[in-house]
């Protein structure tokens, strides 16, 4: 499994495919080992590398996953089955924000695709979590631009880095939600119903 892991890491590289860092990905996992995760959500499944590891897990987490990208959408198909994983990731070609989903809810959704759209993404799936459930939420920090927008020339990229402080302010202020920010990989928030605390 590890040989195949590493095959993937190699292809996100070549093929400039953004995947998690690793300190992120082993903070996820271990969360799901110490919070008996059963079921995962993921926003922006890429070629399957978060995915296949968060369902490495433990032996009966189960992860549904959505990609808008056909090709990464086909890679991670593969992927998955490589590693003999495909009764436990089930992943949709679709855009996240005009999925339809009923009848589901997850303990755990993890968001981690168009980084613009965070709040979005928040709103719209924070209705299919479990009780106790929680929403993690990656690149918090986007590479150190956040908090650093004084200094970046690009207008798009200043637009984006302006949309992921708002979400983190968006978080903060959060009245249904506690979120606690992690100085992990590129950066995390676990927000977890306050309900349900
Ligand atoms: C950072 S990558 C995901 C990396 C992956 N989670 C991993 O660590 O292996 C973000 C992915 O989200 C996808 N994406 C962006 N916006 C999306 C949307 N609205 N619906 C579905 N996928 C989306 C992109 O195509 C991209 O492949």
């Amino acid at each position: 499994m590890r040989e195949k892991i590493l095959e993937m890491e190699e292809y996100a590289n070549e093929h400039n495919v953004p995947i998690i860092e690793k300190d992120s990905i082993a903070f996820i996992m271990k969360f799901i080992k110490a919070n008996n995760v059963k079921s995962v959500l993921e926003i922006g499944t890429a070629i399957g590398y978060s995915a296949i590891l968060m369902a490495q897990s433990t032996d009966d987490v189960v992860v549904t996953t959505i990609e808008r990208d056909e090709t990464r959408y086909m890679e991670a198909l593969k992927n998955i089955k490589k590693c003999d994983l495909e009764n436990r990731i089930t992943v949709h070609y679709q855009d996240a924000l005009e999925m339809n989903l009923s009848g589901v809810s997850y303990d755990m959704i993890f968001i981690d695709a168009a980084k613009g759209q965070y709040t979005k993404f928040f709103e719209k799936y924070k209705y299919f979590l479990n009780p106790g459930g929680v929403i993690i939420t990656d690149n918090l920090k986007f590479h150190g631009h956040v908090g650093n927008r004084s200094n970046i020339a690009s207008k798009n990229l200043k637009q984006l880095v302006g949309k992921i402080e708002d979400y983190i302010d968006f978080l903060k202020n959060n009245e249904e939600f506690e979120t606690k920010f992690y100085d992990v990989g590129d950066g995390l928030s676990v927000s977890i119903k306050k309900n349900d605390i």
